[in-house]
């Protein structure tokens, strides 16, 4: 990303077009360069509608992270706050600082990730100004054998906060997951750092499809979604929906730390995308065991129950039988 690129984005809006002419003006920049910065944005998937008279109108209702609108209130629960405009992935980054000491709830969150990490080795697709990509650095109590349960407890709380700010709709996938409708909004990516004894550290690292859905539709092999096909423009603002995650999750990983993944246990199961419903678990091993999915344990493992009694998976993929 070249220098410059996100000022020079910051002075247009969805709202109304602006010429390049006044652009490069407030900024005391050529207007070639906001040529090439408009460029720039479409090729990091960020659609700027140009109008020749006109000038320049992003295609959606981009809100820019902004660390004066989300830090304060965050730096008073113990976070960190850190914001990068670009960086490989925000997990990467985390890890890193993890390794070099960072304290407890140190937060990462960029616009853009040039190799933003999936589960199972995927990667992790975000249009510029499209996703809320965060990473939170957890230091646990407990070894990190004890925190079977975490990711579903992380998913759980960013589901409720979807639920508060209006999205009913938003329910759960074994392990963490966040899907409206079967088709996936959010997933969570957690790397763990230090001793599988001692006291541990959770790289927590989390990625919203807020805007622009449907440029990922076709680059991503599930059916996928984002906030704005389900909620009005004014909720779409990713500095709020970031203060409003990291304070749950927050909260959820303070009660997660002391009382381990049984507290929630039931609160899990009632958002449940698929809770008793046909599904097929495929394991690390590659086979597909077809069941019922009845819930998940206190340790947060998947409850299948098959034609040989109910099996407990700690660890695997889950789609709708009959579906993908
Ligand atoms: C998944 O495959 O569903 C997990 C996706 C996790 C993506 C987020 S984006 C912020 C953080 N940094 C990364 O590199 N990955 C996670």
């Amino acid at each position: 990303m070249t220098p410059h690129l996100l000022d020079i984005l910051r002075q247009l809006s969805h709202e109304e077009f602006r010429s390049g002419e006044e652009v490069a003006r407030r900024l005391r920049i050529s207007r070639a360069s906001v040529h090439n910065a408009v460029h720039e944005a479409e090729s990091l998937g960020l659609r700027v509608q140009a109008v020749r008279g006109r000038g320049y109108r992003l295609a959606l209702p981009v809100t820019w992270l902004d660390l004066a609108s989300f830090a304060p209130l965050l730096s008073a629960c113990g976070v960190h706050s850190q914001r990068l405009d670009t960086l490989d992935s925000t997990n990467a980054h985390l890890m890193l600082l993890t390794q070099s000491g960072a304290p407890h709830k140190s937060l990462v969150v960029a616009e853009w990730q040039g190799k933003g990490r999936g589960r199972r080795g995927r990667i992790w697709l975000a249009g510029l100004g499209g996703g809320l990509m965060f990473s939170l650095l957890w230091r646990f109590n407990r070894p990190a054998s004890e925190l079977s349960g975490l990711s579903l407890v992380v998913g759980l709380g960013l589901a409720q906060v979807l639920r508060d700010l209006g999205l009913q709709g938003a329910a759960v996938k074994w392990p963490n997951d966040i899907l409206v409708d079967g088709a996936k909004l959010a997933g969570v990516l957690i790397e763990l750092a230090g001793d599988m004894l001692g006291p541990s550290a959770a790289v927590i690292g989390v990625g919203v499809n807020v805007l622009g859905a449907e440029s990922l539709r076709g680059r991503v092999e599930q059916a996928v979604t984002d906030l704005s096909e389900h909620l009005p423009v004014c909720a779409l603002d990713r500095n709020v929906l970031l203060q409003a995650g990291v304070l749950r999750l927050n909260d959820y990983l303070e009660r997660f730390d002391s009382a381990g993944f049984a507290p929630f246990r039931q609160e899990w199961e009632a958002l449940h995308a698929h809770q008793n419903q046909p599904v097929q678990v495929l394991t690390g091993l590659g086979e597909r065991i077809a069941g019922q999915a009845v819930g998940v344990d206190e340790g947060g493992a998947l409850l299948l129950a098959t034609e040989s009694g109910v099996q407990r998976f700690h660890s695997g993929e889950v789609s709708l039988r009959g579906g993908v």
